[in-house]
């Protein structure tokens, strides 16, 4: 497909509770049409169908794929279900925007990229905050020399569940859950992009429930004297912020997963001297960035690497932070997962 002003239709695989978010941001997305929704239950299809102004819904995750009328999908199944339908989304010929984390693990994420390459179809994880006007912004900053040489970079995304809802997928190990994934992979993903590089050894710390992390901490050393840890977890109030600290200054952004609502979206950038710069950015719904930034590579007809290259990585290590936690070891990336 390379046509600047071409439609991009969408189907989604599943009624999970994110989609609710995609469905309005295809909706508000530039020529985009959310065509299809699949459940397993055809009767949940139709109501979600209707309720989120869908033109179809079908029975199965198969069925859709097997629409030709569809260029794209949005999977937001379970992470132990990520691999299966991104592979076969990708043979089937659709583009597929898939949810985080990525895969259960760097093998499997790594066929999901093979498939994808093979097949022509771009791949994505459905991590929102890189595509929204403030990351380029930060980005531009962080690339200058305003903070100086870069030293740590602290994390934290957690929010605190009143009651355990015991159901959830983020509580069963077998579907892929725990905080690392849920949340951590939001940490793990902002070192990378600001390092623009892989950790050489990590180390984790959890807390475990059920065989999942409830709460996770990790180290993660890079080259050139920095450092990035972070916290994530379901049982601390909601915060989402960074800070990278340089030599000249640091910078801060108190909610780069998602802005607050009640503000413009912002980041402060703070001196040795206490001198501080407020910058504030237009507030488009990140969801509809992410949607409008997929569609522009569909038409472009160049699919973009860094994309399945960021997930890999970022599943690369939080697959060994993890192994971390559970052995109580330090762990090379080199050793672990080779590139
Ligand atoms: N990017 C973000 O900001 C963001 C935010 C929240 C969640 N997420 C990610 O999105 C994914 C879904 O999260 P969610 O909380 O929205 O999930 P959810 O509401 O529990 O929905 C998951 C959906 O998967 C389908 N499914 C298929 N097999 C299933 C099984 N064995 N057990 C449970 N559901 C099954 C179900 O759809 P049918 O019954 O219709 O088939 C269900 O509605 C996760 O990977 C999560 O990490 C991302």
């Amino acid at each position: 497909m390379r046509d600047s002003n071409r439609t991009v239709r969408w189907g989604i695989l599943g009624t999970a509770r994110i989609a609710e978010k995609i469905s309005v941001a295809i909706h508000q997305a530039e020529n985009a049409e959310l065509t299809c929704v699949a459940s397993r239950n055809p009767v949940k299809a139709a109501d979600w169908a209707k309720k989120h102004r869908v033109k179809r819904s079908v029975g199965s995750y198969e069925a859709l794929l097997h629409d030709p009328e569809i260029d794209a999908v949005y999977i937001p199944l379970p992470p132990s279900l990520h691999g299966e339908w991104t592979v076969r989304a990708a043979k089937a010929g659709k583009h597929v925007l898939c949810e985080k984390p990525l895969a259960l693990n760097v093998n499997q994420a790594r066929e999901m990229r093979r498939v994808c390459l093979e097949n022509q179809v771009q791949l994505m994880d459905g991590v929102m905050w890189y595509h929204h006007p403030r990351a380029k912004q930060i980005l531009d900053l962080i690339r200058s020399d305003t903070l100086g040489e870069h030293r740590r970079l602290t994390s934290a995304f957690t929010f605190c569940w009143e009651t355990i809802p015991e159901n959830d997928l983020r509580l069963q190990r077998n579907l892929g859950g725990g905080s690392l994934g849920d949340l951590g992979w939001y940490c793990i993903g902002a070192s990378l992009w600001a390092f623009n590089e892989l950790p050489q050894k990590v180390f984790g710390t959890a807390r475990p429930y059920h065989d999942v992390d409830f709460n996770f901490s990790g180290i993660m050393w890079f080259s050139k004297d920095r450092i990035a840890s972070f916290d994530c977890g379901f049982d601390v109030s909601m915060r989402k912020w960074f800070e990278l600290a340089g030599t000249k200054g640091s910078l801060v952004c108190d909610d780069f997963a998602r802005p607050w609502e009640n503000r413009k979206p912002q980041f402060h950038v703070t001196d040795s001297y206490g001198n501080s710069t407020k910058y504030e950015t237009e507030n488009p719904l990140q969801e509809t960035c992410m949607i409008n930034h997929f569609c522009k590579i569909i038409r472009s007809g160049h699919l973009e690497q860094q994309w399945p290259d960021l997930g890999i990585n970022t599943q690369r290590v939080l697959n060994a932070l993890d192994y971390s936690a559970r052995t109580e070891t330090v762990v090379s990336l080199a050793d672990f997962f080779p590139a």
